[in-house]
């Protein structure tokens, strides 16, 4: 365990919003379409659109790519660019603090080359105002000297091809949002999409997976390859230590026992967010921002890393006036089914 899987209280943390791709493991990632499992939709379409802007030689159009973390959107605009055969200049929106900065990184990109912007809803606005006229026009424009004698100076770009990815595209402001041609929302993947991304990775990896092992940890991923990924190393120590080497069925749930993931793949913390709002407000509804000071979890993380899974489940709901604990989640975590009330 590494300094970056421990919760304040000691537990393991699988969906860590935290963790960027250097902190992945690249060898895992895969490397072309062909390669990449899952996510159908996006996949067929953006052969298409890779396609034919080759046979244009034109650049591609600007693409979004929003859903939850471990989902893929790095790695789908990285085999963006692969497969487009230019250069990706990946950077995010954090890290570009001014305007002047992204004029750089602008002006330095080469013809047709995807420029990859992680976490773009948390661009600034004066950075966000330089962007604008580069999506539509290809162009910035910069402020040559200061005070009255200061001048608007237009730069040409060449014509490149945007990836953003966001956890949240609601919090794109419209203006962006609009300038994209091409809007994919990740979806959490199915057992089957998992258990084969674990197969690849343990071949690669040289880890022995039974079919059987791969299909159980699948299911208790979370919908999630990142998740998969991480579930599949932890089982790894756990045969090697405990078992022979192999990853089987009694491996996996050795594993998961001890990592306190359950049956639906919940991980302590999504089980901690759901008992809250069941004991401290009577299922709710809860706002956010008291769900998140009782649980002492950030209100974004909630929203980004969990809740969109507890949704996907049906034991948690969204409405206008909080959080709901749904009779599905009731029954997740063992009450009674109400009076009246067949399950
Ligand atoms: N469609 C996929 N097929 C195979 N592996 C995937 C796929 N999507 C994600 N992964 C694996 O999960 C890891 C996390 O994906 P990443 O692209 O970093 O997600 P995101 O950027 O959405 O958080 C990758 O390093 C890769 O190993
Ligand atoms: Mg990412």
């Amino acid at each position: 365990m590494n300094e970056y899987d421990t919760f304040d209280d000691g537990l393991e943390r699988f969906v860590d919003p935290a963790e960027g791709e250097e902190r992945g493991d690249p060898a895992l990632r895969p490397r072309n379409l062909d390669e990449y499992v899952g996510q159908a939709r996006a996949v067929e379409n953006l052969r298409v659109y890779i396609r034919a802007a080759k046979a244009r030689g034109e650049a591609m159009d600007h693409v979004l790519l929003s859903g939850p973390p471990g989902l893929g959107k790095t790695s789908l605009a990285h085999i963006v660019a692969e497969e487009l055969g230019v250069e990706i200049r990946p950077t995010s929106g954090p890290v570009i603090e001014r305007g002047g900065d992204l004029a750089a990184i602008l002006n330095s990109l080469g013809p047709r080359e995807v420029l990859f912007i992680d976490e773009i809803h948390r661009l600034n606005r004066a950075v966000e105002e330089v962007l604008y006229p580069a999506l539509e026009d290809f162009r910035i424009d910069v402020m040559l000297g200061q005070g009255p004698g200061a001048q608007s100076v237009s730069i040409d770009l060449p014509r490149f091809t945007l990836v953003g990815a966001t956890t949240r595209a609601g919090l794109l402001t419209r203006p962006l949002r609009d300038r994209f041609p091409i809007h994919f929302s990740m979806e959490f993947y199915g057992a089957d999409e998992l258990a084969e991304i674990i197969r690849r990775s343990a071949d690669r990896m040289g880890i022995d997976v039974t079919p059987e092992a791969a299909l159980a940890l699948a299911r208790r991923s979370r919908g999630t390859p990142r998740v998969a990924n991480r579930l599949l190393r932890r089982t790894r120590d756990f045969a090697e230590v405990e078992g022979s080497g192999t990853v089987d069925p009694a491996m996996v749930k050795l594993t998961l026992d001890r990592l306190g993931i359950d049956d639906e793949g919940l991980d302590p913390m999504d089980r901690k967010i759901l008992e809250t709002v069941a004991h401290k407000f009577d299922g709710g509804p809860v706002g956010i921002d008291s769900l998140a000071t009782a649980i002492g979890e950030e209100a974004d993380t909630i929203e980004d890393v969990y809740e969109p899974f507890l949704i996907m489940c049906g034991f948690l709901q969204r409405t206008r006036a909080g959080r709901i604990l749904t009779q599905l989640g009731r029954r997740h975590l063992g009450f009674p089914a109400p009076e009246g009330k067949l399950f």
